[in-house]
């Protein structure tokens, strides 16, 4: 039987009430959520114009998937700095709440593009919510396959207070931080080297973002 973990969390998001909140309260109810929202844009948008000024052409990125999209929180930043936005979802009931509809219902472990297919993926808040090393490896191979040479992701640091008063808690969130050695020996082994890390609020928080980029094959 295969993991069920993957087909657990999508649940957790098919519920129309859930995706409605999440596009219409969770990023703008509370001053930290805005602030958070506005961080995270930023930081996102910096990395892809790094990557963009690293392209030989100094273009912007040519198609970039937004996977998993939720409700759609990105894509008019996207859009700014991309010239196509592609979105994906394993859930059927964000992608409903998500404007354009144009989302295709896809599992980040099985991404049903050839290899290549995009220059960039944008991969926010998903990463955390797997415990085993074999459920993120499968994640982070099969966005390696995907991208030409761009992965912007987020994942939870270990090394903070946020993490360390979860642990003492003994708190069951769903949510799993990894340490940095974790991290670095995961992106390696699926062929990935990091660019840039940007964490939200260091020591404080758990949330980082890493721009990635795929090794090259000589
Ligand atoms: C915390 S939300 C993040 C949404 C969006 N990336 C953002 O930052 O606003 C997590 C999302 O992951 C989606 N999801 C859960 N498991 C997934 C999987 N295996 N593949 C793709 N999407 C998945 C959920 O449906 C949900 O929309």
């Amino acid at each position: 039987m295969g993991d069920p973990r993957p087909n657990e969390l999508r649940q957790e998001y098919e519920s129309e009430l859930r995706a409605a909140h999440y596009r219409n309260n969770r990023w703008t109810l509370s001053p930290r959520a805005r602030r958070t929202d506005a961080r995270e844009q930023a930081i996102v948008e910096s990395f892809l114009q790094h990557a963009a000024a690293q392209m030989p052409t100094g273009q912007p990125i040519t198609q970039i998937l937004d996977l998993p999209c939720g409700t759609g929180r990105f894509r008019t930043m996207l859009e700014r700095n991309c010239q196509e936005v592609w979105s994906g979802d394993a859930a059927h009931e964000m992608l409903m709440q998500a404007p354009p509809t144009t989302g295709v219902q896809m599992s980040a472990h099985a991404i049903p593009l050839k290899e290549n297919a995009v220059s960039a993926i944008l991969c926010s808040r998903l990463l955390h919510h797997f415990e085993h090393a074999a459920q993120r490896n499968a994640v982070l191979q099969e966005l390696a396959r995907v991208s030409q040479r761009w992965i912007i992701l987020s994942y939870f640091d270990a090394a903070n207070f946020q993490a360390w008063r979860n642990r003492i808690r003994g708190k069951f969130r769903g949510r799993f931080p990894i340490t940095l050695r974790t991290f670095q020996s995961e992106i390696c082994a699926a062929g990935l080297v990091e660019h840039k890390r940007v964490y939200i609020a260091r020591g404080l928080s758990e949330q980082v973002w890493v721009l990635l980029e795929k090794k090259q094959s000589e």
